[in-house]
């Protein structure tokens, strides 16, 4: 039966008209890896306000950690016809068949904080990640014992992060020089899986049975397994004796500083970060992706980049910081 031209020229306008809507209304699907941490409620509360400010929407998925979930989440957002993915991958190795889903759906994909290595990635937006890892153990070698050979237990983020690996490779840039000369020792390290604050608190557990009280430094990687080392040196009662690093600025964090028993931690604006990707992700289901200034390559493809800028923060720059950017106000901290 042959089909009116009138209604097939109906049915074209009405899905031209349908891909306009969307692209005027966009549709942002966003898959988060988990929403334990402090931060990430954060990214999601920003990210949002700013899709909306311009006029989209997001349906936001969490995975509680688990990839089969994730990879499901991400299916179901596909299936709601999202116009574009923004992800932060629990692991970045095991999103392949989504990623293939996304493409053969035509969606783009934004990985967001956490890069997704060997799929089809429309942009990366995140911080500079080894430079983490170098403010952390500089801020330590700068103030370890001039004396003695510094001894430095290292506590390192999830195994499956990808970020967990820069942070540390950034770590490894300023301490293998001084590792080589003997000027600092690493005795004892160890990966806290999925970031976990009592995962962290064991490795400093056991180091403690291992080597008792003999270290000077204990180099974290972000503020939620530095609170579950810093229980194991309370119970020890060497908090406060110590150096101990951080990241994200989580408000327990910068208590803690300014408590004196964390060190430092490094500031991420992650409101900012959370609006660059939502103007990313909008300008990316309107057809307009902005051109990055730089790319990486994440095992598929040279993927464009763009990165928001961190700051060291301890007790002495809190106020200028943290405060000053209102990630934190300042009755909360002192
Ligand atoms: C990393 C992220 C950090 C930290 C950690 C735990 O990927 O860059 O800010 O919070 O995950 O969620």
């Amino acid at each position: 039966m042959r089909i009116p031209r009138i209604l097939t020229a109906l049915a074209l306008a009405a899905s031209a008209l349908t891909a306009l809507a969307s692209a005027d209304k966009p549709v942002i699907g966003l898959s988060l890896d988990t929403l334990k941490e402090e931060r990430w409620q954060r990214d999601r509360d920003n990210f949002i306000a700013e899709v909306e400010r311009l006029g989209g929407s997001v349906v936001v998925q969490s995975a509680n950690s688990d990839d089969t979930r994730q990879v499901r989440d991400i299916e179901s957002l596909i299936t709601r016809g999202v116009d574009v993915l923004v992800v932060v991958p629990h692991n970045g190795e095991a999103m392949t068949r989504a990623m293939r889903s996304a493409k053969e759906a035509g969606i783009p994909v934004i990985a967001y904080d956490r890069l997704i290595l060997n799929g089809e990635l429309a942009a990366y937006v995140t911080f500079d990640n080894v430079k983490v890892g170098e403010l952390q153990a500089q801020w330590v070698v700068d103030r370890l014992p001039a004396d003695k050979v510094a001894r430095l237990v290292r506590i390192y983020g999830a195994p499956t992060d990808n970020n967990a690996k820069l942070f540390k490779q950034g770590q490894d840039n300023v301490l293998d020089p001084l590792i080589s000369s003997g000027r600092v020792k690493v005795v004892a390290e160890d990966w806290a899986l999925d970031w976990k604050p009592e995962n962290a608190k064991k490795i400093m557990n056991a180091a403690i049975t291992r080597i008792g009280h003999e270290f000077d430094a204990v180099l974290v990687s972000n503020d939620g397994t530095a609170g579950g080392a810093i229980q194991s040196l309370i119970e020890e009662g060497l908090a406060g004796k110590l150096i101990v690093t951080g990241q994200d600025a989580d408000l327990a964090a910068c208590q803690r500083i300014m408590r004196g028993t964390q060190s430092m931690t490094v500031f991420k604006p992650v409101s900012k970060l959370a609006t660059l990707a939502a103007q990313i992700a909008v300008a990316s289901a309107k057809g307009n992706l902005p051109k990055a200034e730089t790319t990486l390559n994440n095992g598929f493809k040279e993927v464009p980049c763009f990165f928001e800028k961190i700051v060291a923060v301890d007790k002495d720059n809190m106020m200028e910081t943290v405060v000053a950017a209102g990630f934190h106000p300042a009755g909360q901290i002192q």
